[in-house]
């Protein structure tokens, strides 16, 4: 939160504004610029964010009323009170419908004003904090709900896979002998006449064909069960209950399980180098980090359109371990890039992102006492850089 509250006076008479000016001079956290008509309102709000906007309402060059209007719909977190000669309820109604949190009326008592905009401000600040924390709550548990659905799904595939795997691999072994016996029952018959209407059936039932697929088939479904294999272990890493503990893990291994999970988000978009150095164990969270390189991932993913490329390295310089993630995708502009890490800043269209991902991910490297950086080119791409020290 920044600790100046920023106000812009809108109003045609310099003496009110020198008025309010020196009244909120005397307050030590209040920044206040004066500007006269609408026009240069518009203007000093391009350039700069304001908390708080003090409008006029016969300003020179257009009704106070309909800048207040303006206001409201380019920026949302901008308190607007009305200051006017106009002592009308009606008017004074209206503007508070359109959402100004004070109208005051010449000759107002400036302290009144100043304190009124101090409220606000606070009370928007509460607002603020409150939605940040509630949304964290919503974050958290969502997780640990799907947590639970994964160590779900975990437990109840696990058994199946395991069977499966264990029949294929038994299922191997007998048509190995099978094939072998066959293949002798075949020479011994090559010596009756009776072979000849065994050869026509053997072509027909694609006999030889058969017998050289179901061992590729085999070997198919092993690679298959073999996966799921890894996925389910995947899924009971990332959905381990004590996920806020801490243990002794290989960060390298964290990001190969983070992988296997986005997987599915990356594999139509991209391709995936990595380059993995020598890593000590350090103690961290696991499910935490592979949060983090799962959103970082996935960031990545939607920010390729297709055929991109995603770069990771892992290496230990002195006593920290530095990972980063690169992708080719559509980069972001500076202004961007510097609010990410703010909770809900998103660009996706509504319903598609939260804006919670990078947030969470550097309150995680936080509590790992670690940082997290981003660089990133409009057009060419981005890389994030994480660095934590290594604990024994
Ligand atoms: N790799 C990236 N390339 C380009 N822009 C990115 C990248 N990573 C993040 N961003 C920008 O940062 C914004 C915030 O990212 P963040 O992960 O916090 O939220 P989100 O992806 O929009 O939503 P979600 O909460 O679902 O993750 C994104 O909307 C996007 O504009
Ligand atoms: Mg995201």
């Amino acid at each position: 939160m920044r600790e100046f509250i920023d106000i812009i006076v809108v109003d045609d008479s310099r003496e009110i504004c020198r008025l309010i000016q020196d009244s909120f001079e005397r307050e030590n956290n209040t920044r206040l610029t004066a500007v006269y008509t609408a026009a240069d309102a518009i203007k000093a709000l391009k350039e700069q964010k304001f908390d708080v906007a003090l409008l006029d309402i016969n300003l020179p060059d257009y009704d106070g009323r309909d800048l207040l209007r303006d206001l409201h719909k380019e920026y949302p977190d901008l308190l607007c009170a009305m200051i006017t000669g106009e002592d009308s309820p009606r008017s004074a109604v209206k503007a508070l419908q359109e959402g100004a949190f004070g109208y005051f009326t010449k000759p107002f008592v400036l302290e009144e004003v100043v304190h009124d905009v101090k409220n606000a401000v606070e009370k928007r600040n509460l607002i603020r904090q409150l939605k940040v924390s509630r949304a964290r709550v919503i974050q958290q548990e969502k997780m640990a709900i799907i947590g639970q659905l994964a160590a779900g799904v975990a437990h109840e595939v696990n058994n199946p896979v395991g069977f499966i795997n264990s029949n294929l691999t038994t299922l191997k072994k007998y048509f190995g002998r099978l094939r072998e016996f066959v293949t002798a029952q075949d020479a011994a018959l090559q010596q009756h006449s009776s072979s000849d209407t065994v050869n026509e059936l053997r072509k027909k039932l694609k006999i030889d064909y058969i017998l050289a697929d179901i061992a590729d088939l085999i070997d198919e479904s092993q690679d298959g069960a073999e996966r799921i294999k890894k996925i389910v272990e995947d899924l009971k890493l990332f959905s381990r209950q004590d996920s806020g503990q801490t243990e002794m893990a290989d960060i390298n291994e964290v990001m190969a399980s983070a992988l296997n999970i986005a997987w599915n988000e990356l594999k139509y978009k991209c391709t995936v180098n990595k380059e993995l150095g020598k890593l000590p164990l350090t103690i961290c969270s696991s499910q935490k980090l592979s949060q983090v390189f799962i959103n970082i991932l996935v960031n990545g993913a939607h920010a390729i359109a297709k055929n991109g490329e995603i770069n990771i390295t892992t290496a230990q310089r002195q006593n920290e371990i530095i990972v980063t993630i690169s992708d080719s995708g559509c980069g972001m502009s500076k202004e961007v890039a510097a609010k990410i890490f703010d909770p809900f800043f998103t660009t996706k269209e509504a319903g598609k992102g939260t804006g919670l991902g990078m947030s969470v991910a550097a309150e995680i490297i936080k509590a790992h006492s670690g940082r997290i950086e981003v660089d990133s080119t409009p057009g060419r791409g981005t890389t994030f850089t994480i660095i934590i020290p290594v604990r024994e």
